[in-house]
């Protein structure tokens, strides 16, 4: 049950929090995302600050905050270039280990998708989830999310191979 949460759009107030969430993500499930956690350690909260200010029209994250805790993230960006404009990517959709299985990750993608359907212009989005990522994926299908594609050996990860399962929602058929 989703009790005492918080839901919003981060902002470069919110960069150590969120960068620091991002490295929990990345090394504690490196087989759920493309980026390693020495690539994000790398970078830094200054430069997470910049990213979350700029430009929050087409890019722009949404956290989950439990106790004013950032436990949950989600985020999106659209494509910059003409004929790309009308689509984006879900990237970084990840809940806290002890806080799952509260309708968290639901709430995130539920504000993420309402802030894309308000982007003018923008009429389907897609997203990747990892082969045997069964709660990410249940959780796109039960959004109406549909599989397009497979990539066999998508990602390398230490000396084992993950599969890319590509998934797409038109925005149109948000909620059916
Ligand atoms: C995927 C993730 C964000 C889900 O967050 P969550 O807060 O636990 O999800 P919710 O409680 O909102 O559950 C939403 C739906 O996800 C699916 N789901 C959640 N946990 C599940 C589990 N253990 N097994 C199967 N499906 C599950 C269900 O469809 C669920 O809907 P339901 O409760 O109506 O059945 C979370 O498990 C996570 O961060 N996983 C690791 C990182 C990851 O895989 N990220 C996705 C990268 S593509």
């Amino acid at each position: 049950m989703l009790t005492c949460i918080e839901i919003r759009l981060l902002t470069d107030r919110d960069a150590a929090a969120y960068w620091h969430l991002r490295l929990e993500a990345l090394e504690r499930e490196p087989q759920s995302f493309g980026e390693a956690a020495e690539e994000h350690r790398q970078t830094s909260v200054e430069l997470a600050a910049e990213r979350l200010a700029a430009n929050p029209g087409d890019n722009f994250v949404f956290g989950a905050f439990q106790q004013s805790q950032l436990v949950g993230m989600a985020g999106f960006f659209r494509y910059p270039i003409a004929k790309a404009r009308h689509k984006g990517r879900i990237w970084g959709v990840y809940v806290g280990a002890s806080c799952r299985g509260q309708g968290i990750g639901r709430a995130l993608l539920a504000a993420l998708l309402e802030r894309i359907k308000a982007c003018p212009g923008v009429e389907q989005v897609s997203l990747t989830v990892v082969t045997g990522q069964e709660a990410a994926r249940n959780l796109y299908c039960s959004l109406g999310f549909k599989p397009y594609g497979l990539e066999p050996r998508g990602l390398k990860v230490g000396d084992r191979y993950l599969d890319n399962e590509y998934m797409v929602l038109k925005l149109s058929q948000l909620g059916h």
